[in-house]
């Protein structure tokens, strides 16, 4: 079955965002993370694919956001798995920024 494909929807006020900070949203039922990344804004699920783990918990290195448990990295600009324990990447979240507002539209599969 195809996957639908949701609607933008409001996340959070971009000046709320401090600069390499993962910030956690619950959009929908979902925990997502959003940081403010060199004046871009990007959003991964709050899932690290090792072990379950909370993404929004750990702190940003470089582009990477440092899953808290077991020091997995994530690439917050497409999810990407960057180092073991993980191997496989979190989900990337659609994000727009109109205004102060930070909208997210989000993806139910890679
Ligand atoms: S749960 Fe994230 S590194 Fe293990």
């Amino acid at each position: 079955m195809a996957s639908q494909i949701k609607e933008f929807q409001l996340a959070c006020k971009l000046s709320d965002l401090r600069p390499n900070h993962p910030n956690t949203i619950e959009i929908d039922d979902r925990f997502v993370v959003v940081v403010l990344l060199n004046a871009q804004v990007f959003c991964l699920e709050d899932l690290c694919t090792h072990d379950g783990g909370t993404l929004g918990d750990g702190e940003m290195d470089g582009n990477c956001l440092v899953c808290p448990r077991h020091g997995a990295k994530f690439d917050v600009r497409t999810g990407e798995a960057m180092c073991m324990p993980a191997t496989e990447p979190t989900l990337s979240h659609e994000v727009e920024v109109r205004g102060d507002e930070v909208f997210v539209r989000l993806r139910d599969t890679v």
